[in-house]
């Protein structure tokens, strides 16, 4: 899957967001979920052309330096009834995207956080609260298999590996492995450092 500006020219400016990791019990940045804005569009393209992100995460568009067809994709699934596109903020600061899309009769998920913000919980707690408010089951996610961290992210919400194929990642020009997830369970609670207040916020 995919979708989200080099957040990462501007987090540099930003003061830390945390104080210490998911878990940890203090100084925990709230995650929260809303639409996608216009003025999110330069930082999620941005960010979603990050070499190290797309070697990553492997199976993305074929050309991440296409603003155009960038563009085109997010006016695209902003309007889709069957997609559900959120921006990730992080006390209030757009950190990356999260979704959901149908494809060939599934509901997969998908999720991208500016490098710049990686190892501080934002993707498994942005998860957390898309899996709140979608309510489709089973949902489905496909993930290049050396990409332990998305893997760990889907796990710790309660997909569970079903299989593997090996398909052709743009992201790196060749085929290679990917593993293949479902969730069959409603969401888990959200994790405690994710409150009500930003429940209510997409
Ligand atoms: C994958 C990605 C979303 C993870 O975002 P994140 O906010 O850093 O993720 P989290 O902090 O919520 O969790 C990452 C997990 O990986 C673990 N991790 C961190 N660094 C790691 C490393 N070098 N090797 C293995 N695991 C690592 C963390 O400990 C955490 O696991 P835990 O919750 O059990 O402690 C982010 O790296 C990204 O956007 N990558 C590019 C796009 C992509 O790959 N998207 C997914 C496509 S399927």
């Amino acid at each position: 899957m995919s979708i989200p500006r080099r957040l990462s020219d501007a987090a540099g400016m930003f003061a830390p967001l945390i104080g210490a990791g998911p878990g940890l019990g203090t100084l925990v940045a709230e995650v929260a979920l809303r639409p996608v804005e216009d003025s999110d569009l330069d930082a999620l393209f941005e960010q979603m052309r990050d070499p190290e992100s797309v070697w990553m995460a492997a199976f993305t568009v074929e050309d991440p330096d296409d603003r155009t067809a960038f563009d085109v994709h997010m006016a695209k699934v902003r309007t889709s009834p069957e997609v559900t596109t959120r921006a990730v903020t992080a006390d209030g600061r757009l950190v990356g995207s999260v979704a959901s899309f149908v494809i060939e009769g599934n509901t997969e998920v998908t999720y991208w956080i500016d490098r710049s913000f990686w190892g501080q919980g934002f993707a498994g707690r942005a998860l957390a609260l898309l899996l709140e408010s979608v309510p489709v089951r089973p949902l489905f996610a496909r993930v290049a298999s050396d990409n332990v961290r998305s893997l760990k992210v889907l796990q710790k919400a309660g997909f569970a590996i079903t299989g593997t194929e090996i398909s052709f990642a743009n992201g790196r020009n060749m085929e290679i492995e990917e593993t293949i997830l479902r969730l069959d369970e409603p969401a888990k609670t959200a994790p405690s450092d994710v409150s009500s207040r930003e429940r209510r916020t997409y």
